[in-house]
């Protein structure tokens, strides 16, 4: 069960958050004299985020699918994957060009297929300042093929500080919740001569 309050908390931090970047996906003029309607004094709910979030991310000549491609490398970690063995993840600009450190406003994307390289599900991170400090801030979603969001076995949307994504996310080295980096993080720390270290940050 989750309390009235908790959904309204979660939706004010949400679409606090995502007033940033709903400005910086608005205010990229289309060079067409079409005047976006004004957009709403309240705030978007929750269900409006998760599609205005998809259309952002599918968004025509800019789609995810144009962005760089990290793949973790196979690590021999023992970490349980659920995700699907063939997958592809993708990063914005802003995460690919500080992948060990991925910035606020960093996004990373995970295309899951079949085994007939059909794609069966897109999962997303979204780094937002100040959204969920002790977990890096990171706001979790995932969609289903048609992108829309994809529920859990007791039909709760699988987006938010979802609880079960973070605990085995937690297990990735660096403290920063993402795998696909880890081996750029071990680069640059021995590039750096510090002995890497997963829970004390060297000062620089
Ligand atoms: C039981 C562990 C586990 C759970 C639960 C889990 N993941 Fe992952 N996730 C992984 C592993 C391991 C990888 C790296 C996979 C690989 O090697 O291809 C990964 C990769 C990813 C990536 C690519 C970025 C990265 O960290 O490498 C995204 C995005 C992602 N997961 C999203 C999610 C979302 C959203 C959820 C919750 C709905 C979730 N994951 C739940 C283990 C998990």
């Amino acid at each position: 069960m989750i309390s009235k309050a908790a959904v309204t908390s979660l939706s004010v931090l949400v679409v606090a958050s995502i007033a940033g970047w709903s400005t910086f996906a608005y205010s990229q003029g289309s060079g067409s004299s079409r005047v976006d309607p004004p957009r709403a004094t309240r705030p978007q709910t929750p269900d409006e985020f998760y599609s205005s979030f998809w259309s952002f991310l599918a968004k025509k000549d800019a789609a995810y699918n144009t962005w760089k491609v990290i793949n973790r490398v196979k690590a021999d970690d023992g970490i349980e994957n659920p995700h699907s063995n063939i997958s592809k993840t993708y990063v914005n600009k802003i995460a690919a060009d500080d992948a060990a450190n991925l910035p606020i406003s960093s996004i990373l994307v995970r295309e899951d297929y079949d085994d007939n390289r059909k794609r069966q599900s897109v999962s997303v991170l979204y780094r937002i300042k100040d959204y969920d400090k002790e977990h890096g801030n990171w706001y979790w979603i995932k969609y289903q093929e048609n992108g829309s969001v994809a529920r859990d076995s007791d039909d709760k949307v699988i987006a938010g500080k979802v609880a079960s994504c973070v605990a085995c996310h937690s297990k990735a080295n660096g403290n920063d919740f993402v795998f696909s980096n880890d081996a750029i993080k071990s680069e640059s720390d021995s590039k750096r001569g510090d002995k890497p270290d997963e829970t004390v940050k060297p000062k620089e």
